[in-house]
Order: C-alpha cells, then structure tokens, then sequence
C-alpha cells in the first residue's frame, strides 16, 4: 500500500523532533503544576516577543485557550461577538456556553466563508447597534477574531488597527483565536518579533497556537492585561486544565519560541500550500493567504484523488479542504498540486 499524502488538518501533523528533545530535557526534577522554571519563563519570552507586557500560561487545547481567554473578557450575562462560522461557535462543543456561564455568542457575517470569516468593524456594528441597552437584551462584552480564519485568510496590520480602534470606541475587549496565528504571522512577514505585532495588533488576548505547528498539547493564553493572570490560572484549576506535570508543555512552547522555529515552521507549511494553489488557483474559492486550501471539486474528482492516495476533507458538497502542516513534503505538495490540474 502507498503511503497516505497527508492533507487532512494540521491537527494530525507529527510533534517537531526539537519538543521531543525539550520535553525529553524537562524530564527530571521540578516544581509541579507551574511552579516549574520552564513555566516561569513564559512571561518574560512572550513579552519579548511582542514588545509589551503580557501573561502567558500554558493549556492543552486551543478550546481551552481560547474559552479561559474569554472567560476574564466577558461576564455571563454579556455577549461576545463573533463570525457565524467561527471555531468557537462551530467546533468548540459550546464549551464558551459552559466556560462562560452562559454568555452568549452573538454571530455576525454570512454563511459559507462569504468573507473568508472575517469580521469588519461595519458588520459587527450592523449587528450590536440595533441592540437596545437595555436588561432585556445581552449586551456584546467582547469581540473574537480568529487569526489566521476559518478560511485560512488573515487580518492585516491595518484591519487589526480598525477593529481594536472600533473595539475601544465601544468599550468592548478585543480576543484573537490564533490557533493558527503563526501561519497569520509568517504570511504577514518581517522578524519573529515584527510578525508577532502585526498579526496581533491591539488584541487584549491571545490564544496563542503550537500543536497544529508542531507541538504536541500546549497552546498559550497570552493576556496583553497581565492583571488579568491570576484569574486565568484560578479558572484553569477549576476547568481542571492546570496539569501537574506543566513543565512538559512549558518546555513545547519554549522549544517553538526558540530561534523562531514557530515561525519558520509556519513559513514551511505556507509555502507548501502555495505549491498546492499553483496546481489549483482557478478552483480556489479563498485566497491562499495561510496553509489551508478549499478547492472547488466535484465528488468524481475528490475520489479520484483519493484514488491516488490524497488524504483531506470534504468541505461541503462541491468542495474539499486541503491543509498543509511544518512536515509537508514539498514533493506531496506538488504532487496534488499536479493532480488537481490534471483532473
Ligand atoms: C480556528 C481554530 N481555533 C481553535 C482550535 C483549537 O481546537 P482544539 O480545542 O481542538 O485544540 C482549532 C483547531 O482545530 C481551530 O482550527
């Protein structure tokens, strides 16, 4: 049998061989929970790398991260804006309904990746400012954001600024689901350091993704209001996410801010989807901006592929979704690219 070409999700991708050394390195005796010396650093890292003082903790799920994240942004009786076809709202089991007591999610923007799940400041407005401020309806607490988004599109310096600036005007904190942020940063270009700016603008927090780029379970909460730290870690114990063993994923996540590799890891997995659009661009229903492609195919041409041994998603009925990962072959990558035209 050949082997599976893999473009199933990133989430499947193989742990680097650098988290396997760092985590082989923290396997001797520390603190538990966080009281490790990895996790000690996190803070300090994190701030270097975006210029201003932030709190990082680690989790094991981007859900997690994401809900914890969400939960110092928002009180119960609040709502937090967000596209209809965003991962929380989609893909988190309604964890953000139990993490966030009941809060509820306010959806903005059309079905079917009409803007790649964009938000813009215009369409958050036409949904909030009809809302009467009154006890009878859920006022919008906050607005999440996902970078890069659903449909592997990312938000630009310049949009970042309009919505943080929108999102001031209105009193309402501004939260980035970045399960794929460095695949966002890499597109976005400059040094680690500048890519991280400008792909998080003026967020308050940050879910900050490493296990689809080469971790194996540690996601970041960065919080950009590090007052808002102690809070996180008192949910986290009561989500039952603060892991005895925290030096493990400390040590991940300190492996991936080593030399960048988050970074470089990201740029690989970009430019192996880039290789797939050039097979593919007069199919593609989104820009290619990250390391996801939706590609128009009918279910005849999704088996053949299958047939060649291309492993992906069906992405509704006419169309199928391909992610690239850190490990893409760039060979596999041409190799689909070439089929698809063929097709
Ligand atoms: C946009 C987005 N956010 C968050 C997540 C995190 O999900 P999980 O809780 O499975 O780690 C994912 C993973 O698929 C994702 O695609």
């Amino acid at each position: 049998m050949t082997a599976l070409k893999p473009f199933l999700s990133d989430n499947a991708a193989a742990v680097h061989p650098k988290l396997w050394e760092a985590m082989r390195a923290a396997d001797q005796p520390d603190h538990p929970y966080d009281g490790d010396r990895l996790s000690a650093e996190l803070d300090a890292r994190f701030t270097a790398l975006f210029g201003r003082e932030c709190a990082a903790l680690w989790v094991a799920t981007g859900t997690a991260a994401n809900c914890l994240a969400l939960g110092t942004l928002v009180q119960p009786h609040g709502g937090v804006v967000c596209h209809r076809e965003a991962h929380i709202e989609v893909d988190e089991g309604g964890a953000p309904g139990f993490f966030l007591h009941g809060a509820k999610l306010m959806l903005c923007g059309q079905e079917h990746g009409g803007e790649g799940a964009k938000l813009t400041p215009e369409g958050i407005a036409a949904l909030i400012d009809p809302v009467r401020n009154d006890v009878h309806q859920v006022q919008p607490h906050a607005i999440a954001i996902t970078q890069a988004s659903e449909y592997g599109r990312t938000y630009t310096p310049a949009e970042l600024a309009a919505l943080g600036a929108f999102a001031k005007e209105r009193r309402l904190c501004l939260h980035m689901d970045g399960a794929r942020f460095a695949n966002a940063a890499a597109f976005l270009g400059g040094s680690a350091a500048e890519a991280a700016r400008a792909a998080s603008g003026p967020v308050h927090s940050l879910a900050f993704g490493f296990i689809k780029n080469g971790g194996m379970g540690a996601e970041a909460v960065v919080l950009f209001d590090p007052e808002r730290a102690m809070e996180v870690r008192y949910r986290r114990k009561r989500a039952g996410h603060l892991q005895c063993k925290g030096r493990y994923l400390a040590a991940q996540i300190l492996a991936m801010l080593e030399d960048d590799l988050w970074l470089a890891n990201a740029a690989h997995a970009n430019a192996a989807a880039r290789e797939v659009a050039a097979g593919c661009a007069d199919r593609l229903l989104h820009p290619v901006e990250a390391n996801e492609l939706f590609v128009r195919l009918t279910p005849g041409e999704r088996e053949a592929l299958r047939a060649q041994d291309f492993a992906f998603y069906d992405w509704g009925a006419d169309s199928a979704r391909f992610v690239t990962a850190w490990n893409t072959r760039p060979e596999d990558a041409q190799a689909l690219g070439r089929a698809i035209a063929a097709l």
